[in-house]
């Protein structure tokens, strides 16, 4: 089979002032599914990610561990990608912003839109939070009360004494007061051709809310925004002033690009921007500016993921909170922390982690669902027959009295799940697309339980009865699989060859999704084997 369409997939590049968390763990765990679902559906899949380097953060984090800040980039970008490896995430391509070859990509760029006008000297005095990386405003501001570590509006009336603080509301910390000849881009000339691009592109961003939220801040007020500062030697000069150095987000947008340079293939423009809802601003506004000014086609679709919190605190770096991928994955497994976070909650809502929902999700509908109902298939087959049990199709026009029959198969028709899978993965909503195939889990299991095949395997006359029911169950099973493959790699390639469906992870990885599903199997079980997807106990605390 040739390959098609190409498909390029983006996390957002992470800061290296601390490991990924479990809340920057979400963006490249979905975004690894989607590339995987594109693969196996027969695109050609560019994915990439990696680490965010010319920050303050990073340059302030270096200096409290007294280390030079390239071995200390070194180090975090060697931990990042560890970590990426352990969660296997697989992606194709990797960017460090330190790399030359994008030092080389900015500065073009750079020139390009200052050559078109865009970019302007400017004094600036603002106050700067270091730890979104941005401007801040009064009124984006909130008072802290030290003492009672609490915060309110800035609207609100106070008494101000030394207690009480202007502070980012995220990072609960003072900005910066900064004065200086800055760089600017000049976002406002680009208002009316967001509007008319936002217009004839209705799905750029979703979720819809979001998409609105940045509309309704286009048609607010486009400001002009800094681009550069006078400090540190160490990340890109301006091509056109070299006193200066390009600061978020010139640097940080543009790795998307970089990527895209060494391959034969045109993976440009991406299809899909994986980013946190704190950075779609960014992304939504700045970054469709930035490429028209600088010639670049736009990307086509940015999906914008909530945030969620542990107690209900915002999960930060900055505020020391974080629950470790690694450790948490090494407790449990990947799969659950999979499952949890794309069953449990809409990818644009906001949420609280709860490890022990976590856990209960995971016995529910991996364990007790998916796991049980192979085990039911593989147990009884195995007692059908002394010897290797073959399962194969035969007509069951005659046999509706065999429970259920009619329903299951009309609701199970394949058509009807297979389309309205398909259709939730290419809106990207995962939580339905799994919910689909627990749903179809559910339904087998009731169609198991009054199909009865323990009661009609005793009775030597029904046995090609219990044949049927058995093979209609491990069928479904191989779609739901075929589906959750996506989710779920090894420990479905595991559930494959339990049925003797051999090599079809190599058949999956090389674009034969739609062929797999349509195809008639022999399903063949051999042996009990090891169980997968074990219950796991709750300990009461
Ligand atoms: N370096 C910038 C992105 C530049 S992209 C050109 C950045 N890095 S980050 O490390 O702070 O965040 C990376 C991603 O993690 C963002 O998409 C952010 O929204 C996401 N998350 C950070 N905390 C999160 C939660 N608590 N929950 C969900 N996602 C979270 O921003």
């Amino acid at each position: 089979m040739q390959k098609k369409d190409t498909f390029f997939i983006t996390t957002p590049i992470y800061y290296t002032n601390w490991v990924p968390h479990i809340g920057n763990s979400y963006s490249s765990i979905i975004a690894d599914l989607i590339a995987r679902y594109n693969k196996i559906s027969g695109k050609k899949v560019k994915f990439s990610t990696w680490v965010d380097e010319n920050s303050q953060k990073a340059l302030n984090k270096a200096c409290e561990q007294n280390m030079e800040i390239k071995p200390y980039l070194d180090m975090m970008a060697l931990k990042h990608k560890e970590i990426w490896n352990w969660l296997k995430i697989e992606y194709t391509d990797f960017i460090r912003t330190t790399d030359e070859k994008h030092h080389n990509l900015v500065k073009e760029v750079l020139q390009k839109s200052f050559d078109n006008w865009d970019i302007y000297e400017w004094e600036y005095e603002g106050m700067y939070c270091v730890w979104c990386e941005a401007f801040k405003k009064d009124e984006d501001l909130v008072y802290l009360n030290k003492e009672k570590n609490v915060t309110f509006p800035i609207s609100d009336k106070v008494k101000i004494n030394e207690n009480i603080i202007k502070v980012c509301p995220d990072h609960l910390k003072t900005p910066d007061k900064i004065k200086e000849k800055n760089y600017f881009f000049k976002l406002s000339k680009y208002e009316n051709f967001l509007k008319e691009f936002y217009e004839t592109h209705p799905d750029f961003i979703i979720p819809s809310d979001r998409f609105n939220e940045v509309k309704a801040f286009v048609s607010r007020w486009l400001e002009d925004f800094s681009i550069s500062r006078e400090t540190n030697k160490f990340w890109i000069k301006l091509p056109f002033d070299e006193s200066q150095v390009t600061y978020v987000w010139y640097d940080a947008l543009f790795n998307y690009l970089t990527v895209c340079q060494n391959w034969n293939e045109d993976f440009w423009p991406a299809n899909l921007h994986v980013v946190g809802k704190d950075i779609i601003r960014f992304h939504g506004i700045y970054w469709p500016a930035m490429l028209k000014s600088a010639w670049y086609e736009l990307p086509k679709q940015i999906l914008t993921t909530g945030f969620f919190t542990i107690n209900w605190q915002k999960i930060s770096k900055s505020l020391w909170n974080a629950i470790d991928p690694v450790e948490f994955t090494k407790k449990y497994s990947k799969d659950l922390l999979t499952l949890y976070l794309l069953s449990s909650f809409n990818i644009w809502q906001d949420w609280d982690f709860d490890e022990k929902q976590a856990v209960l999700a995971y016995n529910a509908k991996l364990a007790n669902n998916l796991w049980n109902l192979l085990n039911r298939v593989v147990v009884l087959s195995l007692k059908l027959s002394e010897k290797a049990w073959e399962l194969f199709w035969e007509i069951l026009t005659d046999k509706e009295e065999i429970v259920d029959l009619q329903k299951i198969n009309n609701w199970l028709s394949k058509k009807v799940v297979l389309q309205e899978f398909e259709e939730n993965m290419d809106k990207y909503d995962l939580k339905k697309s799994l919910e689909i195939n627990f749903f179809t889990l559910d339904l087998l299991n009731d169609f198991i339980t009054k199909s009865e095949p323990w009661q009609t395997i005793k009775q030597e006359e029904k046995t090609e009865e219990t044949r049927q029911v058995l093979y209609i169950v491990a069928e479904w099973l191989r779609q739901v699989w075929l589906n959750l493959y996506t989710f779920f790699p090894e420990k479905i390639t595991e559930m494959f060859e339990k049925l003797w469906l051999k090599n079809y992870k190599n058949i999956l990885e090389n674009w034969w999704f739609e062929e797999l599903k349509n195809k008639v199997e022999i399903f063949k079980i051999i042996e009990k084997g090891n169980p997968l997807f074990e219950r796991i106990e709750i300990t009461k605390n």
